[in-house]
C-alpha cells in the first residue's frame, strides 16, 4: 500500500502541474529557442512580444486551451527560419500554422511525437524534402 502510495503521488503531481504551470514553462524555453532561430524579413527583428517575463499563453500567436493544450498561430508573418527539431517536445500542441511565411529545410521527424496535433498548416514556404514518412504517426490530424 505504501509503496503504491509513493508511486502514485508523483504521477498524480506531475498531472495537475502539468495542467497549470510547469508545461507552460516547458514550452517557454522550447518557443524561445524557436524565436531565436527565426528572422523576420527584411527587418531581421523578432516582431513580437514572446519573453520570459510573460506566460506563453500572454504571447502573440500562441494560445492556451483546457488540459494545457497549446496552439502555434504564426501564418503570414514573414518570417525566415528552420522548424527546430525541439518543437517535438511541445508535447500538448494540439495546432501548428505557420503557413505562409520563409521557413526553409527539412521537417524534423522529431515533430512525430507531436500525438495532439490536430491541425499543421506548413503551406507556403520553402521546405524541402516533401510529405515525410512518419506523418502518418500524427494520429489526429484532421
Ligand atoms: C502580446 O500581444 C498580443 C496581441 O498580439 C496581446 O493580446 C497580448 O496581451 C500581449 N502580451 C503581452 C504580455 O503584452
Ligand atoms: C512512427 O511510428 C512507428 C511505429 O510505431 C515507429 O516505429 C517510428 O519510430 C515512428 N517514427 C517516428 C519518427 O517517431
Ligand atoms: C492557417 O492560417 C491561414 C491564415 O490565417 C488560413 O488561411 C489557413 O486556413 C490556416 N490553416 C488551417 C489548416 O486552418
Amino acid at each position: 500500500m505504501a509503496n503504491r502510495l509513493s508511486f502514485s503521488v508523483p504521477i498524480l503531481l506531475t498531472t495537475l502541474l502539468c495542467m497549470t504551470v510547469t508545461c507552460f514553462n516547458e514550452d517557454q524555453t522550447v518557443l524561445l529557442q524557436f524565436k531565436a532561430h527565426i528572422a523576420s524579413n527584411p527587418l531581421n527583428v523578432w516582431p513580437y512580444n514572446w519573453s520570459s517575463a510573460t506566460s506563453v499563453c500572454h504571447w502573440t500567436g500562441i494560445s492556451c486551451g483546457i488540459n494545457g493544450r497549446t496552439a502555434l498561430n504564426l501564418p503570414n508573418m514573414n518570417l525566415y527560419g528552420t522548424i527546430l527539431p525541439s518543437l517535438g517536445k511541445l508535447s500538448l500542441l494540439s495546432a501548428l500554422n505557420v503557413s505562409g511565411n520563409s521557413f526553409h529545410g527539412h521537417l524534423p521527424s522529431e515533430l512525430a511525437n507531436l500525438q495532439l496535433l490536430e491541425l499543421m498548416d506548413l503551406s507556403h514556404n520553402e521546405l524541402s524534402g516533401g510529405i515525410p514518412p512518419w506523418f502518418g504517426n500524427l494520429t489526429k490530424l484532421q
